[in-house]
């Protein structure tokens, strides 16, 4: 569903990311890891028109995106979490997922300015489709909540729900467990094999090895903007160069 193929993204002399090429299908957790700085982000920006490649082409069913503005992108059904969260810290939890639906509503700005009957109605609509996408990342009481009352995991989940919100074909997640619990990680896990199950493919960048040795059907492992490894989480794990990218060689 979604593919890269030589992918490259140059900071000046940094090469951020260098000719990485995979996969990723419908219907998969993909994991991409690495150690910090190896170009993960980076990665995600240019898959969601955050910042355009230096080289290499992206496709969405063997279609170039690669060049899109990122609102072209999101259009095409790919959605994405941030590392840093990303909420409008004044709306409620139930108004930033809003924000994530608007790609998918009918009604024009316009329309929704003016308050006509049709557009209240959709306003109604996807706030009662908020509330069910918050309960499905466990934060079915905290819907009104304004996202600064949150705690950091809920907040998390939150950026989340955003995605989710916006029916995507390719969900990209940018490390949505850092800082959360075991038991909260755990359940966003569940979440993300479910979204999979759906027929969504998702690309989860994450540094807790144990959940994307679990999760994760494939993985793809980049260090200083390479790909090193590539395959099951059993066979990247028995890699001599990933074992030496995250220990140093120790
Ligand atoms: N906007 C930028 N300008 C210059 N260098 C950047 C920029 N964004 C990322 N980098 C550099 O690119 C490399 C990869 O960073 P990043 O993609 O954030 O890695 P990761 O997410 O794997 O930790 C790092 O060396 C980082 O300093
Ligand atoms: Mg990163």
């Amino acid at each position: 569903m979604l593919s890269l193929g030589q992918v490259s993204k140059a900071f000046g002399g940094v090469r951020a990311v260098d000719g990485a090429s995979f996969e990723v299908e419908k219907g998969e957790v993909h994991g991409l890891i690495g150690p910090n700085g190896a170009g993960k982000t980076t990665l995600l920006n240019l898959i969601s028109g955050l910042s355009q490649p230096t080289g290499g082409a992206i496709s969405l069913d063997g279609a170039r995106i690669d060049g899109l503005p990122a609102h072209r992108i999101a259009a095409k059904g790919i959605a994405r979490t941030y590392q840093n969260i990303r909420l409008f810290a004044g709306l409620s939890a139930a108004d930033n997922v809003v924000v994530g639906q608007y790609l998918q509503r009918r009604a024009p700005l316009w329309r929704r300015l003016l308050l006509l009957p049709s557009a209240r109605r959709e306003e109604r609509e996807a706030l009662r489709a908020a509330e069910e996408t918050l309960a499905r990342v466990g934060l079915r009481g905290r819907a009104h909540e304004r996202a600064v009352n949150l705690s950091y995991g809920e907040q998390r989940r939150v950026e989340i729900a955003r995605a989710l919100a916006a029916q995507p074909r390719v969900l990209l997640l940018d490390e949505p467990t850092a800082g959360m619990s075991a038991p909260e990680a755990d359940a966003v896990a569940r979440l993300v094999r479910e979204v999979a199950r759906e027929g969504c493919a998702v690309l989860l960048i994450e540094h807790n090895v144990k959940l994307v040795m679990a999760l994760c059907d494939r993985i793809t492992v980049l260090n200083f903007g390479q790909v090193i490894a590539r395959g099951s989480p059993s066979e990247v794990a028995k890699e001599p160069v990933v074992i030496e990218a995250y220990l140093g060689g120790a």
